[in-house]
């Protein structure tokens, strides 16, 4: 099947919780792990696909800070995967323009982890063809609180005048400071929730959710994604006669 997308009105920046690892596993009677390592392919070839057809920012949910709570062999299991996927994924990096970044608690994560992505960040730091920015030990709630304890310390400080505080001040505290917010939010594995992913930045972010695995989210899936967000009219809280007007004159 192949899915019709408009490549002049693409959003430039899609976000996805990849959601599913788990329940793909169970239904192939396998380990979680074996589900997270499935889900790997699907994070390559939503990377090498929205690299083709040019989007500008993919911001992947890889790990929450919720996710801490999780089995520690787990936890222990998807450091490694992770570790193993930027190794692999330099090169292409390299080759493709892909700079990639972080967003999220990243003094939280083991050495060897941090190392390699800080490593990996600054190798591909003059990169400017698509940024894959990976949510990891993020979380929504505390990115906001982080943000005010150093909006606090700054305003303490004499830097900045707390009465002088506005949304794109704000902004600049966040870890997204360098990204427009996402377009397109996709989730998938059928779960209606934002489990605590960027919420500050979503307030206009598009949302898509889909029952599909996301081992088995394809370029169908991520198509079906962008041509339905094709369709729809953001409206900021204007009216439609409002907008049709401001394209008119
Ligand atoms: C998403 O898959 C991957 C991470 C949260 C790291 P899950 O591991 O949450 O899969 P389910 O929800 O149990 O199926
Ligand atoms: C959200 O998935 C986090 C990631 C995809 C990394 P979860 O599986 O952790 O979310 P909940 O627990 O179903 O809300
Ligand atoms: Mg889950």
């Amino acid at each position: 099947m192949t899915i019709d997308i408009d490549l002049q009105k693409l959003p430039q920046h899609i976000a996805i919780i990849m959601d599913g690892n788990g329940r793909w596993a169970r239904n192939h009677t396998l380990g979680r792990i074996m589900g997270h390592q499935k889900g790997v392919e699907a994070v390559q070839r939503t990377v090498r696909l929205c690299r083709e057809i040019g989007i500008k920012y993919l911001t992947l949910y890889a790990f929450s800070v919720e996710n801490w709570s999780r089995p520690d062999q787990e936890i222990k299991a998807l450091m490694k995967i992770l570790r193993e996927y930027l190794r692999s994924e330099l090169d292409e990096m390299l080759q493709n323009g892909i700079r990639l970044t972080t967003i999220g608690d990243i003094a939280a994560l083991q050495e060897p982890v941090r190392d390699l992505l800080l490593e990996t960040m600054d190798r591909t730091a003059k990169n400017r063809d698509m940024v894959l920015n990976l949510a990891l030990s993020y979380g929504g709630q505390d990115e906001i609180l982080q943000a005010v304890r150093r909006i606090l310390k700054d305003a303490q400080d004499g830097r900045i005048d707390p009465t002088s505080i506005s949304k794109e001040s704000f902004a600049s505290y966040l870890y997204t400071a360098e990204m427009p917010d996402p377009d397109l939010l996709i989730r998938t594995s059928g779960e209606y929730r934002i489990s605590n992913f960027l919420l500050w930045q979503s307030a206009y972010t598009e949302f898509y959710f889909t029952d599909v695995l996301w081992p088995d989210f394809s370029k169908t899936d991520l198509f079906s994604a962008i041509a339905d967000y094709q369709q729809r009219e953001r409206r900021y809280g204007l009216t439609s006669d409002q907008l049709r007007r401001e394209k008119i004159y």
